[in-house]
C-alpha cells in the first residue's frame, strides 16, 4: 500500500514525532511505501511531493516544526479543489492518506472521507481545543514555555512593584492560560470563554498591591471584556506619529490597568515562542503513540477515523467527532483557578 502523509494548519511541537512513528511502523510492520505531501492540503492539491521513508525521518523526533511544511489551504474553498486532490492522489498511486492537523485540516479530512477518500486523522494543536481527545500534543510544550515565562516574570514584577500581563495563545479556548496560570501561580487568568470585568481586574490589582504582592495576570489572546464594561483603549490605536501603539489584548489590558489604577504595568506577548522548538517528553510520547496507531488504522482499512487520547489509552473516534464542536474551558474548570472575574 502507498500512503501519503501531510501536516496542515499552524505548526506544533510533536508533528515530526508523529510522522516518524507512522513511517517506521508503516514500513517495518505493514510494508507500506510512503509519499510526503508538502505544505498541508496544498501538497495533494498542487502535486507537491517529497520522498518520505525511514531515512528521511532519522533524527527528527526532538525537532519542532514539520519536515513536510504546512499551510492553511482549504481545497473546499477553491474551484475544483477536491477534484484536483483526487486526481493527484490517483496519479501518485496513493491508496490512503494520514492527515495530521487541527480543526480546519481535519475538517477537510472529514469531508474527503465522506466523499470516499481513504483518510485517517491525527489531531494536533497547541490550543488543546479539539473534541474527541483528552489532550492534543503540542499543548504540554506550550504550557511549559508559558509557565517558565510566568516564573521569570514573578521576580521582575516583584522587584519593580509592577503589574505583569502575560498574553498567551488561544483564540477560542483558554486552556493554555488556565494551565500555565495555575502552574505558574498567576494571580489572575482571563480566558475567551469568560468575558472579564475590567473594574474587577483593577480592584484585584489594587488589593494585591495592598498586600505587597505584584500581580501577574495571564490572558488568552482571545479574551474579551464583558459587555458594558468597555475598555477605553482599543486595538490598533495610533500615537501622535501615526504608529500603532496597541497590539492585542495583553497590551490593551496593561495600558488600561495603568490608567485606571496608577500602577505601572508591562505586557509580555509570548506569541509563536509557544509553538516553536523541541517538544516536551509528554508531547513526544503522545505524538509517537498517535502515529503508531494511525499506521495500524490504515493497515486495518479503518478510514474516516481520528486517533485520540482517552485517559492513558489511544482510541479511534469518527473524524467528525474531533471536528464538530471546540472543547472549551467549563465554568467549573475555570473556577478551580480561584481567579474568577466573570
Ligand atoms: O491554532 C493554533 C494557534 O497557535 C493559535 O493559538 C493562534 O491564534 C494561531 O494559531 C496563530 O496562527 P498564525 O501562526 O497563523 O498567526
Amino acid at each position: 500500500m502507498r500512503v501519503g502523509v501531510l501536516t496542515g494548519g499552524g505548526d506544533c511541537p510533536g508533528l515530526n514525532a508523529v510522522i516518524r512513528a507512522v513511517v517506521r511502523k508503516g514500513v517495518r510492520e505493514h510494508g507500506f511505501e510512503f509519499v510526503g505531501y508538502r505544505n498541508g492540503w496544498k501538497g495533494p492539491l498542487e502535486g507537491l511531493t517529497m520522498p518520505l521513508g525511514i531515512e528521511e525521518c532519522r533524527g527528527i523526533l526532538p525537532r519542532g516544526g514539520t519536515i513536510l511544511g504546512s499551510s492553511r489551504t482549504n481545497p473546499f474553498k477553491l474551484d475544483h479543489g477536491v477534484q484536483q486532490i483526487t486526481d493527484n492522489l490517483a496519479r501518485d498511486g496513493v491508496d490512503a492518506l494520514v492527515a495530521i492537523g487541527g480543526e480546519d485540516t481535519l475538517g477537510v479530512a472529514t469531508k474527503l472521507a465522506e466523499l470516499g477518500v481513504n483518510v485517517v486523522g491525527v489531531p494536533k494543536t497547541i490550543d488543546n481545543d479539539l473534541s474527541g481527545t483528552d489532550f492534543t500534543f503540542g499543548f504540554d510544550t506550550a504550557v511549559n514555555i508559558a509557565t517558565e515565562a510566568i516564573d521569570r516574570l514573578h521576580t521582575t514584577a516583584e522587584s519593580h512593584h509592577r503589574v505583569l500581563v502575560v498574553e498567551v495563545m488561544g483564540r477560542h479556548a483558554g486552556w493554555i492560560a488556565l494551565h500555565s496560570g495555575i502552574a505558574g501561580g498567576a494571580s489572575a487568568v482571563l480566558i475567551p470563554e469568560q468575558p472579564f470585568d475590567i473594574e474587577a481586574v483593577c480592584r484585584h490589582v489594587e488589593a494585591r498591591f495592598e498586600s505587597e504582592y505584584a500581580p501577574i495576570i495571564v490572558v488568552s489572546e482571545g479574551a474579551v471584556p464583558r459587555e458594558g464594561g468597555d475598555m477605553t483603549l482599543q486595538s490598533g490605536e495610533t500615537d501622535d506619529f501615526g504608529h500603532v501603539r496597541l497590539g492585542g489584548i495583553g497590551d490593551r489590558l496593561a495600558r488600561e490597568i495603568e490608567q485606571r489604577t496608577g500602577k505601572e504595568a508591562r505586557a509580555v506577548v509570548l506569541g509563536h515562542i509557544q509553538r516553536g522548538g523541541t517538544p516536551t517528553a509528554f508531547d513526544r510520547w503522545l505524538a509517537t503513540r498517535l502515529g503508531l496507531h494511525a499506521a495500524d488504522a490504515v493497515a486495518e482499512g479503518d478510514f474516516g477515523t481520528m486517533m485520540a487520547l482517552h485517559g492513558t489509552k489511544i482510541a479511534r473516534v469518527p473524524l467528525a467527532e474531533g471536528t464538530g464542536e471546540l472543547k472549551l474551558v467549563s465554568p467549573a474548570e475555570y473556577a478551580e483557578a480561584e481567579v474568577f472575574f466573570g
